[in-house]
Parts: C-alpha cells; sequence; structure tokens
C-alpha cells in the first residue's frame, strides 16, 4: 500500500498548503482555561507581546489563543519529560524558535531562568528582538541553510558556532524542526549544539517517524486515516523527504535511523523515545556523553 500513501501525499500537492491543520502538532486547544490545571499554571498580571501573523510560524498561527495555548502546554509538559521538576531555575534554548514559546513565557507568566531563541527567520528574530523587554530573553538570529526555510542560508556544519556561551543551557529544546532537517543537517545539528549544554543538561526535539503509533497521533496516522490506508506499511526507507513538491515539509525517518544519527554524533546518549501525543509528534530525550 506504499504506492497508495505516495498517491495520496501527491494529492496533497493541490489541497496541502490551504488545508495544513492536521498536520499541526498542536491541533486541538489544550488545556480550557477554566480548568484548575490552567489556573495552577497561569499567574496573573500577564504581560503580551504583539506578533504580527506573518511572523508565527505553524498551523495554529491564525487563531492567537490557540497558537499561544499550544506553546503553554508544551512548555508545561517539558519539565515532566525530562523530570527536572520545573522551568524555574533552567536557562532554555530554544532552536528554531518560533514566537509561540515566547508569547506563552510572558502571557502565563511561566517561570523560567532565561529563554534564548534562535531562528533563521531573521525578521522574526528583529522583532521579537525589539518587542520583548524582559531581560531573562535573548535571540539571535542563524543564518544556516534549510531547504524549506532558509534556501540562501550557509550550510550547517558539526562546527557552526552559535553566540551563546558554552554549557550553558540546562536545556536545549527543538520544536518542529528536525520535522524539516534532512540528515546531514540533523547529525550536525546535533553536534553543532552539543558545545552548549550543561554537562547536566538535557536536550529534546521532536520529529517525525515514518511509523504507525498506537495511540493515532502520529503524521502517518493522520495521513492514513484521513484516507482511509487500512493496509498501509512503512516505507523501510530510512530517510524519505515525502511530500512531493515541498522540499523537507515532511522529513519522515525509520526509527533505527534516527537513532543511529544520534550514535554517529558521539556526543550524545539517548535518554528516551517518545509516542506522539495529542499535541506533538514522535520526540527523542538525550543528554551529554
Ligand atoms: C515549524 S517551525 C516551529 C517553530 C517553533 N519551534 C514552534 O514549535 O512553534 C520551524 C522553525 O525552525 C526554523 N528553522 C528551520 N531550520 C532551522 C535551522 N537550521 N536553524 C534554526 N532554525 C531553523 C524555521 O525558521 C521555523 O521558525
Amino acid at each position: 500500500m506504499r504506492s497508495g500513501l505516495l498517491e495520496v501525499i501527491g494529492s496533497y500537492l493541490g489541497v496541502a498548503y490551504h488545508d495544513t491543520s492536521f498536520l499541526s502538532e498542536v491541533s486541538r486547544p489544550l488545556i480550557p482555561r477554566s480548568s484548575t490545571l490552567y489556573a495552577g499554571f497561569m499567574k496573573n498580571n500577564a504581560t503580551d507581546i504583539h506578533v504580527p501573523e506573518e511572523l508565527k510560524r505553524g498551523a495554529l498561527k491564525p487563531d492567537e489563543e490557540r497558537y499561544i495555548d499550544s506553546g503553554a502546554h508544551l512548555l508545561r509538559r517539558i519539565p515532566e519529560w525530562l523530570g527536572c521538576g520545573s522551568l524555574e531555575d533552567k536557562n532554555i534554548l530554544d532552536v528554531g524558535c518560533g514566537t509561540k514559546f515566547t508569547q506563552a513565557i510572558l502571557r502565563d507568566e511561566i517561570l523560567v531562568k532565561s529563554y534564548t531563541g534562535i531562528d533563521v527567520y531573521q525578521p522574526m528574530i528583529e522583532h521579537l528582538s525589539t518587542t520583548v523587554a524582559d531581560p531573562r530573553f535573548h535571540y539571535h538570529h542563524m543564518d544556516t541553510h534549510n531547504e524549506m526555510y532558509n534556501t540562501s542560508g550557509q550550510p550547517l556544519t558539526p562546527d557552526t558556532r552559535l553566540p551563546c556561551a558554552e554549557q550553558s543551557f540546562d536545556i536545549i529544546c527543538l520544536f518542529s524542526v528536525f520535522t524539516h532537517l534532512a540528515p546531514h543537517d540533523y547529525r550536525a545539528m546535533l553536534q553543532a549544539l552539543r558545545p552548549y549544554v550543561k554537562p547536566s543538561g538535557q536536550l529534546i526535539y521532536s520529529l517525525y517517524l515514518d511509523e504507525l503509533t498506537s495511540g493515532g497521533h502520529g503524521l502517518i496516522n493522520s495521513i492514513v486515516a484521513k484516507h482511509d490506508l487500512k493496509d498501509w506499511q512503512p516505507s523501510g526507507e530510512p530517510f524519505r523527504d515525502a511530500f512531493p513538491g515541498k522540499p523537507l515539509q515532511w522529513a519522515l525517518y525509520s526509527r533505527e535511523h534516527a537513532l543511529e544519527l544520534i550514535e554517529s554524533t558521539g556526543c550524545w546518549a539517548v535518554d528516551s523515545i517518545n509516542e506522539p501525543e495529542e499535541h506533538i509528534q514522535h520526540f527523542i530525550v538525550c543528554t551529554p556523553k
């Protein structure tokens, strides 16, 4: 049924640019604002910033509240996933940061020690740099090549340097970034980030694995469910750039290759590889070797 899947993917050429909601890692409202859980997570005196829609990333960007809620949800879950209690004493590096974590931290007064956002999208980084006054926040533009997001950038290599102090971050996170990285960049990104994590720090990133999941939240599940591909099988390929005509929209990795690439860096150990949840694709947690 692999050809069936490819045909369906092909059919997205005419549709997906206008109907990408099912691709989002965050597809539904998260914690109702009225819930006790939400109330416990937010504080008074929230400070919102305005971010023009064209500077936002992701399928939820037209709906400001759901967009920021999705960031708040992930930020709330990170301590659980990392087993680290809270973000209050954490220096966080968010690579491919987009805007929703910034907006969620400010709106809900989520406690972090510091937040550093890096992205290839210069207008967004400039907007955040000039709009966010809170001294815990830092932003840097990184002009690295990505076939989907920054075709004129410089190649990402293991020696690519970030404008940050080495061993300064407790948490390095990349949400919906490896979902758009080719294998050479997957490996180079892991190597380039390694100097910046504290010896006790952790790395967390989401990615698309080319497999069905029992929970039903993965990209492949979405495609299969949407098109009733009951007998779908994984491609067996280590990697496939699966969305025709839009490079790296769907960077699909086999589980084995995703892990091999980490192993090949020699500098990260895999702590866990986690199934997609309602609001996130597969995600991997690593610690520095
Ligand atoms: C799908 S968006 C996710 C944004 C944000 N992490 C979120 O979850 O809302 C992917 C982001 O990664 C950025 N990006 C892509 N390749 C990158 C690279 N090599 N280095 C830094 N950022 C990159 C893009 O500009 C984009 O803002």
